[in-house]
């Protein structure tokens, strides 16, 4: 068999070692040969492929990022996109394809699969919003990258007697900032599924000011305010999925805090930093198991599926499910960690 795989959507720690655990059980358990598409959906789009084999695999465990590149490209969008997808896998002569991604690339993987392209799912994201997986790879990479921050934030607030926003990524969904908040002792978590009170916040700060302590609020950049959104920030600027260039709300959250309390604010984005550099055990750990599972869901023939964790098994479930609802915080789970706010 020829095999296809492309990675697309925002990238994430463990992007390679999906790679590897599938090149490397592809070629020596089941003799598959595969294809590298360049740059997501764009690759097969048009025609731009890698060499990958058991060589190019080698020692990308623990590299950040993709060998294969990224985009966010939509074929959907693109005149005669489908057949032009159709066309080049089949003059690749691929039987198959792994496609690795998000919500947007996982739709689309759906409804190629819809179309009769043999195509299996890997759930990836920093976000961990996608339903149908417990866990996605790269979530804990940014987890604990953000906790670092946090914990560094800590004893500059402190000397300064300062309020440190600290804004981490999450369009919709606040799983970096709650786990990273309480991993790392937050005193106030913002989410969006948690439209915030401003006055509250600001009793938060003083109380915490109150007890001789500096608050560090971690806030994700989907996060808004209950009053109408006055404080969040868009550019503007759309994808071709259509969704907004999100950021800014640390930065607004700061001065408005500023302004009300008295007490200095400043704001910290750490942005693309949380999707950099080398992957952590747990990461490589899922990511090289999604790799081993998809591969041997295509050996199988079993396609339209995609791998999810479930408990610490590797299951396959339709890949519609991967992408029919956005994984929220639930209420309890937020509600579970606002009694150490303040
Ligand atoms: O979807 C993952 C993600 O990192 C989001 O958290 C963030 O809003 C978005 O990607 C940023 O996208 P880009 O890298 O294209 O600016």
């Amino acid at each position: 068999m020829r095999v296809g795989m492309l990675t697309g959507g925002g990238d994430c720690p463990g992007l390679n070692a999906v790679i590897r655990g599938a090149v490397r059980k592809g070629v020596s358990t089941y003799g598959h040969e595969f294809v590298g598409f360049r740059d997501g959906w764009r690759g097969p789009l048009d025609n731009d492929t890698i060499t990958l084999d058991i060589n190019a695999v080698r020692g990308i465990l623990p590299r950040g990022g993709t060998i294969l590149g990224s985009s966010r490209t939509n074929p959907f969008a693109i005149e005669n996109g489908v057949e032009r997808i159709k066309d080049n896998l089949a003059a690749n002569g691929c039987d198959a394809l792994i496609a690795i991604g998000g919500e947007d690339t996982l739709g689309v993987a759906t409804k190629l699969a819809d179309l009769g392209v043999n195509v299996v799912g890997v759930p990836k994201t920093i976000d961990n919003d996608l339903s149908g997986t417990d866990f996605t790879f790269g979530f804990d990479t940014a987890v604990n990258i953000a906790m670092e921050a946090i914990d560094r934030l800590h004893t500059t607030a402190e000397s300064h007697h300062r309020v440190l926003v600290v804004e981490v990524m999450g369009r919709h969904a606040g799983w970096i900032a709650l786990h990273a908040g309480l991993a790392g002792g937050a005193n106030i978590i913002l989410i969006p599924e948690r439209p915030f009170d401003i006055d509250k916040v600001c009793a938060q700060v003083e109380s915490r000011f109150a007890t001789h302590y500096s608050p560090i609020i971690v806030v994700s950049e989907g996060a808004v305010p209950a009053d109408g959104g006055s404080m969040s920030l868009v550019s503007g600027q759309k994808d071709a999925f259509g969704h907004v260039r999100l950021g800014g709300i640390g930065d607004r959250l700061a001065s408005e805090i500023e302004q009300r309390t008295g007490q200095e604010a400043r704001a910290v984005v750490l942005g693309h930093i949380q999707r950099g550099g080398t992957p952590t055990a747990f990461d490589r750990w899922l990511a090289t198991r999604f790799g081993l599972h998809a591969i041997q869901a295509v050996h199988e023939g079993d396609f339209g599926k995609m791998v999810a964790l479930r408990g610490t098994d590797i299951e396959r479930v339709p890949l519609s499910e991967g992408t029919k609802e956005l994984k929220v915080v639930r209420p309890e789970l937020y509600e579970e960690a606002e009694v150490l706010f303040g």
